[in-house]
């Protein structure tokens, strides 16, 4: 049954790819037409998927920019203490590599997938400090040299703009953020460096909060290169203030990437709801491309088939550029013209 969707997906693929329309500029995938205005275009990828044929093809093809959805993530690479399993983030890095792609690193300190000896080990705020700063050097040092930016705090805030609740928080106060910038840049001094948050795409408290946040970052001297705004977002639902949010932090002199992108749809998806959800990827890549310090736009997978969207949002799904058949939506067209058009 599986072999048989692979070899369906295949033969979709290898027919979608020759039948994508080329954008203004001629270019006729979404990493070339980013690559056109200047940018880059990403996706976060399952290394275990790049075992099959079309996943790893439409990967090499379409995208100049990879990140690993969860395989550099602490649970994944430091399960057990001191036990390192860095299989798959070196894949994933090897076949950036050799495709000539750049690697957004994802994430180095976060409240979420943190391996269970990490929190139920009643450690002390000292230690905790410890702990987080040995990571950074590990995992950031490792790769060293093959990361265009790093994801290092990834959340910090909540929704109504207060500080979420850590482990990391709890030790260290706030402060915990500048000292894992500081501990990046020691560990790669080449790695642009991110904070990276959802729900500040729209003013609004969280976003004032990261907004406020990073200039004082930036008043106080801390490495910080980058935001990160994840743009995890509902068809027909893009903020219309978006462009003003990308152009508020690229004025605080930091580069502004659009990280986790993925634009859901309440199923089933209709052309109507996929032609809408097109206009918002179009919308998107457009507000990158009037902001100079925009850098690239990355979508949170490719294929709807590997999307976190449906068991994350009972109902929604088709949130990303192709479908489950890995065949290219009315989004990947859009994506294409939004980046090549001419300026009106
Ligand atoms: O690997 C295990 C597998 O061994 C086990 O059998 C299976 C059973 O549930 O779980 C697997 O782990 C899952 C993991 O994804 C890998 O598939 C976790 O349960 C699941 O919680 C985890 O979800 C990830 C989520 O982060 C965790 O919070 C999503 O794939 C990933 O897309 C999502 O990514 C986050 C970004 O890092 C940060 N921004 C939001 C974004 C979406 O939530």
């Amino acid at each position: 049954m599986a072999l048989l969707k692979i070899a369906v997906a295949a033969a979709a693929l290898a027919l979608a790819l020759a039948t994508i329309r080329a954008g203004a500029a001629g270019e006729a995938t979404l990493g070339g037409a980013a690559g056109a205005s200047g940018r880059y275009f990403g996706a976060a990828l399952d290394p275990d998927a790049l075992d099959e044929r079309p996943y790893r093809e439409l990967a090499a093809t379409q995208l100049t920019c990879v990140t690993p959805e969860n395989a550099m993530k602490w649970g994944s690479v430091e399960p057990l203490r001191g036990e390192y399993d860095w299989d798959r983030a070196d894949a994933l890095v090897a076949f950036a590599k050799a495709h000539g792609q750049k690697v957004r690193g994802h994430t180095l300190v976060w409240h979420s997938q943190l391996p269970l000896w990490l929190i139920n080990g009643a450690f002390s705020p000292d230690e905790l400090r410890s702990l987080m700063v040995a990571h950074i050097a590990a995992e950031a040092g490792r790769y060293r040299g093959a990361i265009y930016a790093w994801d290092v705090v990834n959340e910090p805030f909540t929704d109504d703009g207060n500080w979420r609740n850590s482990i990391w928080r709890e030790a260290m106060g706030p402060d915990y953020v500048a000292i894992a910038l500081k501990a990046a840049r020691a560990a790669d001094p080449d790695a642009k460096l991110y904070v990276n948050d959802y729900n500040v795409e729209s003013a609004g408290p969280k976003m004032r909060a990261l907004y406020d946040f990073v200039a004082s970052l930036k008043r106080d001297g801390v490495p910080i290169d980058g935001v990160g705004l994840q743009s995890h977002f509902v068809a027909g639902k893009t903020p219309a203030d978006f462009v003003a949010v990308v152009q508020k932090f690229a004025s605080l002199g930091v580069d502004v990437a659009v990280t986790e992108l993925d634009i859901r749809i309440r199923l089933p998806a209709d052309d109507k709801a996929l032609a809408a959800q097109a206009d918002d990827y179009a919308s998107v890549v457009r507000a990158c491309r009037e902001t100079p310090r925009c850098v690239g736009v990355t979508t949170w997978g490719i294929t709807d088939d590997r999307s976190w969207v449906p068991s994350f949002f009972s109902g929604y799904g088709a949130a990303l550029p192709f479908d489950e058949n890995y065949r290219p939506k009315p989004a990947v067209a859009a994506i294409i013209d939004g980046f090549t058009e001419k300026a009106p």
